[in-house]
C-alpha cells in the first residue's frame, strides 16, 4: 500500500481513507477482510441490533439506472454474536474497524453501547437514519436534530470509543442537524445514508419489485445530494466527516474529498464492480495526487 493514502483513524492507522460501508458485506469477518485484502482502509460491519433479527423477506435488492434500492430490514444475528466476528477479524488484521448499531430509541442505543464497549471495534457508529422499518419503528431518528442530539448525549455518556452519527439525507437542514450532533459530542459524521425511501415496479408482474415494496435509494442517483450535504457541512463542523453515497469511481471520491471528507464510504460501487474497486478508487486517488503535484491524500484541500 501506498504511503501518500496512509491516515489516521482515531490515533489507529488506515492504510487508505476508503471506508467499507455499513450493511455491504454483513457482519462476517471474513467477508470484511476481503474488502481490507482489495486495499479498502477502514471496515464498518452491517449494523448490530439487541436481538437477532431475520430481516425483510427477498426480493430485497433491485437495480435501477441511476442506482439500487434495498431493503434488507437490519438483518443480523445481533449485538452479541456479530461482535465475535470483529474478534476474529481483529486476528487477521489491524484495519480499523466500525461497529454499525441500529435502535429505535435512545435506551436501546445505550444499551448496544455496552456490548460495543466490551468489544475490540474501533470506534461506534449510530445508524440514525435507516429508511427501510418505518413500519416497525416511525421515521428515521435522523429528521430531528432534538432526537439526534438526544441519543449522542446520552450514548457519549456510556461510550468509551469514539461515536459517529450517521445521519439522513431526507432531512432539508442536514448541515443543521449535523450542528447538533457534534455539540452533542459526536466525534465524527458519516454522511449519508440511503436516500428515500423510494420504489421500482415491475410492469408485467404488476406489483413492486421489491418484496417490501420500498427501499432506500444509493448509487449513481444519489451522488450529487450526498456531495452537496458533505459540502455544505464541512463548512459547520470541526470533527471529521465520512463522505458516503454514489462513490462508483475514483473520480467521485476526489469529489467528496474537495467537498470536505476526511474519509470515503465505499458501498454500492462493490455490487458494481466488486472488490476490485478499492484498488481501482486507491489507484485512482495517486494518479490524481501525482497530476496535482500534491504530496499526500491528507494534504488534498477542500474547495471554498
Ligand atoms: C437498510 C438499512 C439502512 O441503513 C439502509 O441505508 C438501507 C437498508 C436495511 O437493513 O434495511
Amino acid at each position: 500500500m501506498d504511503s501518500r493514502l496512509s491516515i489516521s483513524f482515531f490515533g489507529k492507522r488506515a492504510n487508505s481513507p476508503l471506508v467499507l460501508a455499513s450493511g455491504i458485506m454483513g457482519v462476517s469477518y471474513s467477508g470484511m477482510l476481503k474488502a481490507v485484502e482489495n486495499g479498502c482502509g477502514i471496515i464498518t460491519t452491517k449494523s448490530m441490533t439487541l436481538e437477532p433479527r431475520k430481516g425483510h423477506d427477498g426480493p430485497v435488492v433491485a437495480e435501477f439506472k441511476g442506482g439500487f434500492i434495498n431493503s434488507m430490514g437490519i438483518s443480523n444475528p445481533s449485538i452479541e454474536e456479530s461482535l465475535r466476528e470483529i474478534t476474529d477479524f481483529k486476528k487477521h488484521s489491524d484495519a480499523p474497524i466500525i461497529a454499525s448499531v441500529f435502535a429505535i430509541d435512545t435506551n436501546e442505543f445505550v444499551n448496544l453501547i455496552k456490548f460495543v464497549n466490551d468489544s475490540e471495534a474501533d470506534a461506534v457508529e449510530l445508524n440514525l437514519s435507516c429508511p427501510n422499518v418505518a413500519d416497525e419503528f416511525g421515521r428515521p431518528l435522523a429528521v430531528s436534530g432534538e432526537k439526534v442530539s438526544e441519543i449522542i448525549y446520552a450514548v457519549k455518556k456510556t461510550s468509551k470509543l469514539p461515536v459517529i452519527a450517521k445521519l439522513s439525507p431526507n432531512a432539508y437542514n442536514v448541515p443543521e442537524i449535523a450542528k447538533r450532533a457534534e455539540l452533542a459530542g459526536a466525534d465524527a459524521l458519516t454522511l449519508v445514508n440511503t436516500l428515500g425511501p423510494g420504489m421500482l415496479i415491475d410492469i408485467n408482474a404488476r406489483k413492486p419489485v421489491l418484496l417490501n415494496k420500498f427501499g432506500g435509494v444509493s448509487g449513481y442517483a444519489l451522488k450529487p445530494i450526498a456531495l452537496k450535504i458533505v459540502y455544505q457541512t464541512a463548512k459547520v463542523v470541526n470533527i471529521p466527516i465520512i463522505g458516503t453515497g454514489g462513490i462508483i469511481a475514483g473520480d467521485d471520491a476526489i469529489e467528496f474529498r474537495l467537498a470536505g471528507a476526511s474519509y470515503l464510504g465505499i458501498g454500492t460501487a462493490v455490487y458494481y464492480h466488486g472488490m476490485g474497486v478499492f484498488t481501482d478508487i486507491n489507484e485512482r486517488l495517486l494518479r490524481y495526487m501525482d497530476e496535482q503535484k500534491i504530496d499526500s491524500f491528507n494534504d488534498i484541500e477542500t474547495i471554498a
